[in-house]
């Protein structure tokens, strides 16, 4: 899928609130490798070499466009490279972090399982996801993906089964031997402008939609929805409110036991 970077940017005061709260509830101290899967355009992977200023911190991304625009972070410890999440290998590492990626890596339950494996002891694993498929934002969007307008055109192209309940991921990771932090934050965003839940999901959730369309058809799209958000969210005068629930979980490797 094609990522815009400025269109995801519109919003990044809501977007990096979560991945804060996030990495909050890392108490590594002195880590030496530190990984961003799912990096985006760079500028949070930045804070986390300023986070830890003796570690080595690398964004990864399968989106050429945001590893292009991170390159402008890049520099001494901090780098960033092209990669898919499925083939990353998590050796070596002693926090990884994917701050609104496993969303769009079904598979992803199998490579928690995976990574938590191959991290150092005493390693740190942390993510967070988007829960909102159940929201109107998102059920909108499926309802009229799945009209006869629409259907015989984006057929398939819609997910909303792939982030699993707080539970799940708890159960899976303390199963591999991590202590786990697991919790969900609702987010109530104020957000400003004519069609601004709109403008939002154009940076995410509706790409999927956008590409399998031609711009015609896209704006088509785009204009029928935009008038079912607007109902859904109503502009008020302070703005316009736009609830979102994020998944997070934190899960923190044991550090090996020291031989007598
Ligand atoms: C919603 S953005 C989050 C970016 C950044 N982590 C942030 O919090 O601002 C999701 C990112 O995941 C990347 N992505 C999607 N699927 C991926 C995959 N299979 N492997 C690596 N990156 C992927 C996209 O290119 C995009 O940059």
């Amino acid at each position: 899928m094609r990522w815009d970077p400025a269109q995801y940017a519109m919003f990044s005061d809501e977007r990096s609130r979560p991945f804060f709260d996030l990495t909050g509830q890392i108490h590594a101290e002195q880590p030496a490798e530190v990984v961003d899967l799912g990096c985006g355009a760079g500028e949070l992977t930045a804070a986390l070499a300023r986070r830890w200023p003796s570690a080595t911190v690398r964004g990864l991304d399968a989106s050429p466009e945001m590893i292009e625009r991170a390159g402008e972070f890049a520099g001494g410890r901090l780098s960033f490279g092209l990669a898919d999440a499925a083939d990353f290998d998590a050796s070596g590492v002693d926090v990884l972090i994917s701050n609104a990626l496993l969303q769009w890596v079904p598979e992803h339950q199998a490579l928690l399982r995976r990574w938590a494996g191959e991290l150092n002891a005493g390693g740190w694993l942390a993510f967070q996801a988007p829960a909102n498929f159940g929201s109107p934002s998102h059920r909108l969007m499926r309802e009229l993906a799945g009209s006869d307008r629409w259907r015989g055109r984006l057929a398939g192209v819609l997910r909303h089964d792939v982030v699993a309940e707080p539970a799940e991921y708890l159960e899976l990771l303390a199963e591999a031997g991590l202590r786990v932090n697991a919790w969900q934050t609702s987010y109530l965003h104020v957000l400003s402008g004519p069609d601004p839940v709109l403008d939002w999901v154009r940076g995410t959730g509706l790409r999927p939609v956008l590409q399998a369309l031609g711009d015609g058809e896209a704006a088509e799209f785009e204009g029928e929805y935009a008038a079912l958000l607007r109902q859904a969210y109503p502009a008020q005068p302070f703005g316009t409110v736009f609830p979102f629930l994020r998944t997070f979980v934190v899960a923190h490797k044991p550090a090996a036991e020291r031989k007598a």
